[in-house]
């Protein structure tokens, strides 16, 4: 399945609607301290409110990218953007961003919303937002190959939020983000760390390749002794690297991100189990994938690094 026929699909569109209010994006729950209390054990068993984890996951990308307070105007591309709300709010926060997204369906969807909000920051009389959201750019463009709309050197940072497992060649898109970024520009990936090595057989994650949009043979991978594809096992932090990337830092999030999963996994189990009975895995993938990848030994990660 392409990835336009992924996030075309129904069962996508619902779930991104239901629980992400159209972003695409896992929420963000604080770690629990070390001397917590059961009450603390037992909120964190509920994922809800889920839109204020949602801006705290963004919130944290942000941070990630120590970019502000260095002035105004600093500019930043969104490689993946989805309906585009991410780059919304940071847009908000002053930042000059440039989204670009693959599919023409979601850039008509983005450019929507921004106009939307730009309707209702008018109201509110904030001129310094309006002034940042008329400067947002949102185009239809392929992480693969950033040569046709942008020039080296560009960027002050470059950010991802789950948009990279779609990459069919990561290096070269990781090589791309780097011609794009100024000298001492910084890039944030936060993403499932698809390229270590995982405990999940073939045969589980197979289904999630073949309809999710994600192609298993994608580079930053190695051939298995079978003659079939496997990653080989170093995770992305470790591909970041070698594209050249200095103070390259790995966050595991995983502990995060789980109230969600573990609510979702939950709430899925059984449905899953008729899905796989009947065969019904490319009508309902995202079913699929929430189980199969809870039960594998996942790692969700935001991994900086910084252009020398
Ligand atoms: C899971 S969504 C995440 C969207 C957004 N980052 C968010 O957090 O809401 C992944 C997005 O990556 C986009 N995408 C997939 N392959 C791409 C490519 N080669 N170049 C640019 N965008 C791509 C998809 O169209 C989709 O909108």
């Amino acid at each position: 399945m392409s990835v336009e026929s992924y996030y075309t699909s129904l069962e996508t569109r619902l779930g991104n609607a239901l629980f992400f209010g159209g972003r695409s994006h896992l929420p963000y729950y604080p770690s629990l301290s070390p001397n917590a209390g059961l009450r603390e054990y037992i909120k964190l068993l509920s994922p809800f409110p889920i839109y204020p984890a949602l801006l705290a996951m963004e919130n944290h990308l942000l941070a990630s990218l120590k970019i502000q307070g260095q002035g105004q105007g600093r500019e930043v591309l969104d490689a993946g953007c989805g309906t585009g709300d991410m780059a919304i709010y940071f847009s908000k926060r002053g930042l000059k961003v440039h989204a670009i997204d693959l599919l023409p369906d979601k850039v008509t969807i983005s450019r929507k919303n921004v106009e939307m909000e730009l309707g209702r920051v008018y109201k509110t009389g904030n001129h310094g937002a309006v002034k940042s959201l008329e400067s947002l750019s949102i185009q239809e463009g392929d992480y693969h190959d950033l040569s046709p709309i942008f020039p080296e050197n560009k960027f002050d940072a470059v950010y991802t939020i789950e948009a990279l497992a779609h990459a069919t060649d990561l290096p070269a898109v990781l090589g791309e983000f780097y011609r794009v970024l100024k000298p001492g520009g910084r890039i944030a990936l936060y993403e499932y760390d698809h390229w270590m090595s995982s405990t999940s057989t073939e045969d589980e994650m197979s289904k999630v390749h073949q309809y999710g949009g994600i192609d298993p043979t994608a580079t930053g991978t190695s051939a298995t002794t079978t003659g079939g594809r496997e990653k080989d096992g170093r995770g992305l932090a470790a591909i970041v690297r070698d594209t050249g990337f200095t103070d390259v830092h790995e966050e595991d999030l995983s502990e995060n991100v789980r109230p969600l999963l573990r609510f979702l996994v939950v709430c899925l189990f059984v449905p899953y189990m008729i899905v796989r009975v009947l065969g019904l895995e490319a009508r309902f993938i995202n079913t699929v994938a929430v189980v199969v990848n809870y039960r594998r030994g996942w790692k969700y990660v935001g991994v900086t690094g910084r252009k020398a």
